[in-house]
């Protein structure tokens, strides 16, 4: 199959890109990106005893889960500014593509990126923990009760 002209402006600006970048270019595909779109279980309140984030979700399901000041909430694992995977280290969330930081918020703490991460709906029913990804929230939205799970 050969590409019109206009396709291969754009397959050779992201090949470029991503060379460039000295990243995987998969990272970068938007029909790559597994983030479901139905609830998904991630375990039991249990599982979350301690602050911090946890990111047994992340690579499969985008879903990095964090435990923070008596709320457990669940943000995407995409990098809000080319879709890399983000990583958990020491406090903080890490993209691997170009070096963005985000706080355990998902406030950005250093760029390139420039957006909060996305909170997706979380809830806790007989103490097993439902991520919704369907139901997504922004930083001005953190404040509503189905963005996270309290846990004392
Ligand atoms: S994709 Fe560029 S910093 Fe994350």
């Amino acid at each position: 199959m050969e590409m019109n002209r206009r396709e291969f402006v754009v397959a050779a600006t992201v090949a470029s890109a991503c060379v460039a970048g000295g990243i995987s270019c998969e990272a970068h595909a938007a029909s790559a990106d597994p983030t479901p779109n139905h609830p998904v279980e991630c375990g039991s309140v249990s599982d979350y005893s301690r602050d911090g984030a946890f990111d047994a979700f992340a690579k499969d399901k985008r879903i990095m889960l964090v435990r923070k000041s008596g709320r457990l909430y669940a943000t995407t694992a995409t990098c809000s500014h080319r879709n890399c995977v983000i990583k958990s280290v020491a406090n903080d969330l890490r993209c691997p593509c170009h070096g963005s930081r985000f706080t355990l918020d998902g406030t950005v703490a250093k760029g390139p990126a420039q957006h909060a991460l996305v909170r997706y709906g979380i809830s806790a029913a007989g103490g097993k923990i439902t991520v919704d990804p369907t139901k997504k929230f922004n930083q001005d939205q953190w404040h509503d009760p189905q963005s996270y799970v309290s846990v004392a």
